[in-house]
Parts: C-alpha cells; structure tokens; sequence
C-alpha cells in the first residue's frame, strides 16, 4: 500500500545519508548542515529591507520591547501601548475563565489595537500553544496528538490538520502556535512523548515540514489563513536521559546531529519562522546558552532566518543575577525572550546591557529577524483575507478531517479474528477510558494538563459506538463486569491527561483497576477487545493474553467517531506505530536500529484487515467540501497480517 513515508528508508535530503531507522554508532559525524541549509533565501530580501529599515528608526527602547513576550494575563494594554510590545502569548495556564472562541477573538482585538496605538505601530504578534487544533479554546475541535498523526505517516493529512489549525486560530485572531514539537521521542518515559511525531529522525522531519506547510503556508505568508509556526524544543529535548523532562542529554556529535538536528534541517527548509529552545541541557550545556547550538549550528550552518525564542520564564533559571542570565542568553542567540510576568525587568536590565556587555548589533539582528517575519507573514500589509466566524473552530468539516485523523492514526496491534465487529451484535461498552473526553483529550486541552470529562464539545468512544450500534446494543460497565457470552467487550484502558514532568514516569505500567476491567470483562465468556488511549507505548503483558484485539488510538482528541469507525469495519486500520513498543518499562529506551532489538511490536508494526464500504460522507453546513476517507483495500487482502516497514 503507498504511503506518505516509508517507515526505514534514507534520509534523502542529508548529502550523507543516514539510515533513519538505524542510528549509528561509530562513525564520523556527518556534514548534515551546510547540504540541507534552505536554497532561497528566506525572510526574503525585501522583508529583510523592510524590518532593516524599521530598526534603523528605531530607539534602543523599542528594540528591546520588540524582543519581549509576556504573558496576556500579566500585562495590560496601557503597558502594550506605552512600551510598544512586540508579541504577547496567552500560555495555558493564563486561560480566562470562560476561553470561548469570541472571547479570544475578543483578547486579540484588543492586544493588537493596544500595539497599534503605540508610537511605533508595527503589529505584535500574538501567540499560544495550538497543538493538536486550537485546544486552548472552548468547543474547538481536538485533533489527534502528535504521536497519532506519527503513525499515520501522511504529510498530506498532517499538513490538512495543520490548516485546519491555522483556519482555526485566524478566526479568533491568533497569530502564533508553538508548535509543530520537533524533538524525536528516544525514551517513552519522558512525559512529552506524545507531543512528538515519532522516534524516528525521518518520519519526524517529514511531519513536522508538513505541519509548518499547513500553518504558515507554503511560501509562508500565502494560503488562505497564514499563521507563525514554532519548531519545537531545540535541541535534543527527545534525548534526555531516562526520559527526565529537564535533564541531560548526552549524544554523540553525530547523534545529536543525525537523529535530532535533522529535523530542524527540515523545518528550516519549510521556512519555519521561529524556534523555540529547550530548557534541558545537552552535554552539561544549558541550551539556553549554547551559543554553539543556537547560533553557530541553527543560525549559521543551517542557515535559519527566522527569530529564536526562548521557554516559559527560562531565562529566570540560568546561573547568576539578571544581568548575566540575560547577557548569556541574548549573545547566545535568543531573539525574543518569553517573559510572562517579569518583562518589565527584563526590558529594563536589556536595555542597560547595551552596549557594554551587549553590543547593539546583536540587538539590531535580534529585531530584524522577527519583524522580518511578522513582514512575511503579511502583517506589515491590509489583509484582504476574511476572517472565518470564530464558529469555524467547531466545524463540521474541522469535525470530519478530525474523524479522518483519529481513524488513520489507530494502529491494530493484536486480532484473533474479533475485529471487525459487526453492527448487529450486542456489546459491552467498560473502562475508565470508554466515556471520558477529557481523557481521550489528554494534556494541553482547555489548559496545561487537561481535565476528566465532557471539558468541551465532542464524542466519546462509547457515545461512537453506541451511534454506531444503536443505544439498546451498547451497554456500559465502568469495571467491564456484565459482559455474558456471546457478547463483545470493548474495553478502553490506558492514561489519564498529564504533562510536561508531570508526565514523566520511571516505570511505566498499566494501572491496577484498567487490568481488572480487562479481566472481568475475560470472565463474561465473549470475546474482549482492548482499545488503548494512551500517549505513549504501555507493558502489555497483564492483558495481551486476555484480549481478543488490541487497538492503540493515542489520544484521539475530540472525535470518537473515528474510533468506531475502525472498531466497526467502516475504515480499515492502517496506522503503524512511530514508537517501537517494549515488552517490559525496563526496555526502554528501546528504538528501532538498536541492536540487540527484541520489542513486543517493532516500530512500523501495524496489522489490518479488509473493509467493504466507503465512509466519510459528511458536508460541511455550508455544503463545502467533503473530506473523505477512501475504504482503501489491503494490498495484502488479508485478515490481520503483519505488514512490514515501508510496505
Ligand atoms: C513549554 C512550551 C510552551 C511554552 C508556552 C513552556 O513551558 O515547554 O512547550 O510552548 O511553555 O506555553
């Protein structure tokens, strides 16, 4: 069957080639950078006039609150106005109360007037962390996380949901997501795993220029609803070791730059307009003084014209007292620095930096690159783009593509022949899982960590399958008691919503009471079909012996029905895994080209089977468009076979 990527294929773009699937070990590191640095020169020469222009009439004072990012609930417009601000994010832990789409339209409004109103009237850029659709607001649509959409493999659906996205956030008038997350996920622990494509340095690359082609637009600043993308946390933030979220990475040179930089060298080549950097260190080095990472190897070698910013408050954490946190910084590469409540000091201990410790080229060079940016992204001209309803991040066509994604994101690890079921039967709907949005959602929904139940609009698993089957053929049971024979169990297990180093675990496991509803819905006598909703690959071995099938669906977001539709046999399964899934937590990390590699399911792994129908008929209200997912049949043609990597 074709598909987006192969699995295990050469890293095409990298003049020394490097087997994706297998990082090597040994070796010389390879010249990655000046082969992959962008052809065209971007910011374009004329944006780049334009902003060396601006900065020309500029005070050091205006440079500096150009470089400053606060938070939109710590800053008020007066201090917008009065300090010509360049860019405010809302972070997600500063949601108000009530995040409604016409709320944050509402916020933006009134953020970019205040910027207008300032003597210098260049627009600021406003941001937030759109990570799988626009999840800090109210009744938008959930896409799958990131590791979903890794298994999917498709740059195409990836680049749609990305679109989507953006349509979403320029509705409510958000310029910037940070996102896409670039890091390649080497040791499931880590509690972010999930917001990362995959563990593979190509497949990751691949998704993640697609996810910046559907935000920004391709050139950025054309399509029909640019937005700023962000790549995510440079560098190596996949790499720690053990997983820990602020700890060490310890690469070689030429793993840092085989597995980790190579990425970037493709998000650099789609154009990405800002870099985020990493609050870990690499090799001892914090990354947010690595001059050599920041600037030697991302702005020079790679050749990104783009600005860099740094993490939430991060600068607060480096050694010494302001001056040198921020002297550090700043000569190391940093271009706008996120300082959600202490941006007052920051600008005022900037600005007595210049020129004795910072020269005020440095500056000059930070400005220019990020007004450059806001220059391609179309913000220096009127728009003749219409804004969509702010209604349009609850679409029925956001809904759809969501559906699609969530179905072709599902990897079938386990079928004894149970899957799939037939709408005619009678099924045990259990788990905690099961009728639970918040957690099909996991973190960064409605907040930092997400939440338990119907946190916003959308379909749970069990509301899917009770639609699909009918109300009077679904029965619930919570701790998956009440099954009798002849009846399926769908029970749905796995985690509940967590993030960052909230999420980091030593031991990953299946929880207790998630292993009981398996084993009470085994004694019902009929046949028990696990589905997982999980960010990460979990130890199998309580259950895998007990079920009949076992589906993998990550963390769907908001459209069960995507679910149903694969447990039912409208889309075949055809995701594969973008993580290697060990038999036992004390495996990993384990990543495929290791050797000795002796997983539970190898990365790639997906199995299948045949569907007769096609599915997918929705049309938007509007009667535009309709997204469709063909019934593709197997190659293979058969009933739960293997197929190989890049088959
Ligand atoms: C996270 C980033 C996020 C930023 C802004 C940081 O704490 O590490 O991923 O984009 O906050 O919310």
């Amino acid at each position: 069957m074709a598909r987006g990527i192969g699995f295990c294929h050469v890293i095409a773009s990298i003049v020394v080639s490097v087997a994706a699937c297998a990082p090597p070990r040994g070796t010389p590191p390879p010249t990655v950078v000046a082969a992959n640095a962008p052809l065209v020169t971007w910011p374009t020469p004329s944006c780049q006039e334009r902003a060396a222009n601006l900065v020309a009439e500029m005070t050091l004072a205006e440079k500096v609150a150009a470089m400053t990012l606060p938070d939109t609930a710590q800053i008020s417009r007066a201090d917008i106005t009065a300090l010509a601000i360049g860019a405010v994010l809302t972070g997600a832990e500063s949601l108000p109360a009530d995040p409604t789409p016409a709320r944050w339209l509402d916020t933006s409004n009134r953020v970019h007037d205040a910027a207008m109103r300032s003597g210098l009237r260049v627009p600021l850029v406003f941001g937030t962390d759109a990570i799988h659709g626009h999840n800090n607001v109210r009744d938008a649509v959930i896409f799958p996380h990131a590791v979903g959409l890794g298994c999917t493999g498709d740059p195409n659906l990836v680049e749609q949901v990305a679109g989507a996205t953006a349509e979403a956030m320029f509705a409510t008038g958000v310029d910037w997501t940070f996102a896409p997350m670039v890091a390649v996920a080497r040791d499931e622990r880590w509690g972010r795993t999930y917001e990362a494509f995959g563990e593979d340095p190509r497949l990751v690359g691949e998704l993640t220029a697609a996810s910046i082609r559907g935000l920004q637009g391709s050139p950025p600043g054309t399509g029909a609803h640019p937005v700023l993308a962000c790549a995510k946390h440079f560098l190596a933030d996949g790499g720690t070791v053990n997983g820990e979220d602020r700890g060490n990475a310890e690469p070689s040179e030429r793993e840092l730059r085989a597995v980790h930089l190579a990425p970037y060298a493709a998000a650099v080549e789609a154009q990405v307009g800002s870099v985020m950097v990493a609050v870990h260190r690499v090799n001892g080095r914090l990354m947010h003084q690595n001059k050599a990472l920041l600037t030697d190897v991302l702005k020079g070698e790679l050749r990104f014209g783009g600005f860099v910013v740094s993490n939430w408050a991060a600068i607060d954490e480096l050694p010494g007292d302001d001056a040198d946190r921020i002297a550090s910084a700043i000569d190391a590469g940093i271009d706008m620095v996120m300082a959600p409540s202490s941006y007052q000091d920051f600008i005022a201990t900037l600005r007595g930096l210049v020129p004795e410790r910072i020269p005020e080229a440095r500056i000059d060079d930070a400005v220019s690159r990020i007004l450059a940016v806001k220059c391609e992204l179309g913000m220096f001209t009127a728009s003749a783009r219409s804004r969509p309803p702010p209604s349009v991040v609850s679409s029925l066509r956001h809904r759809a593509l969501a559906r699609e994604a969530v179905a072709r994101s599902a990897v079938l690890l386990k079928n004894d022949g149970v899957l799939p079921l037939p709408k005619t039967g009678h099924v045990l709907v259990a788990g905690r899982n099961a009728d639970d949005l918040g957690h099909q959602c996991g973190g960064w929904t409605l907040g930092l960590v997400g939440g338990n139940g119907p946190l916003t609009a959308g379909t749970t698993i069990r509301q899917a399958i009770e639609q699909m089957v009918g109300r009077r053929r679904a029965r619930f049971s919570l701790d998956g008691r009440g099954a009798g024979p002849g009846v399926t169990s769908v029970v749905v297990i796995g985690e509940t919503p967590y993030a960052e180093a909230g999420g980091y675990i030593k031991q990953l496991e299946l929880d207790a009471d998630d292993v009981t509803a398996v084993r009470n819905a085994k004694k019902g006598g009929g046949k028990v079909v696990v589905v997982l909703v999980t960010g990460r690959p979990l130890p199998l071995d309580l259950v895998i012996d007990l079920a009949d099938a076992i589906l993998v669906v990550w963390l769907p977001g908001t459209e069960g029905g995507g679910v149903a539709d694969v447990l039912f046999g409208d889309v075949p399964p055809t995701g594969r895994l973008s993580h290697t899934w060990p038999r036992t937590s004390g495996q990993i990390p384990i990543n495929v080209g290791d050797t000795p590699y002796d997983p539970l399911f190898p990365f790639g792994f997906g199995l299948t089977y045949e569907v007769s129908a096609a599915k997918y008929e929705e049309t938007d209200a509007s009667g535009a468009g309709r997204l469709a997912v063909p019934a593709r049949k197997m190659e293979d043609g058969s009933r739960g076979q293997t197929r190989p990597f890049g088959g």
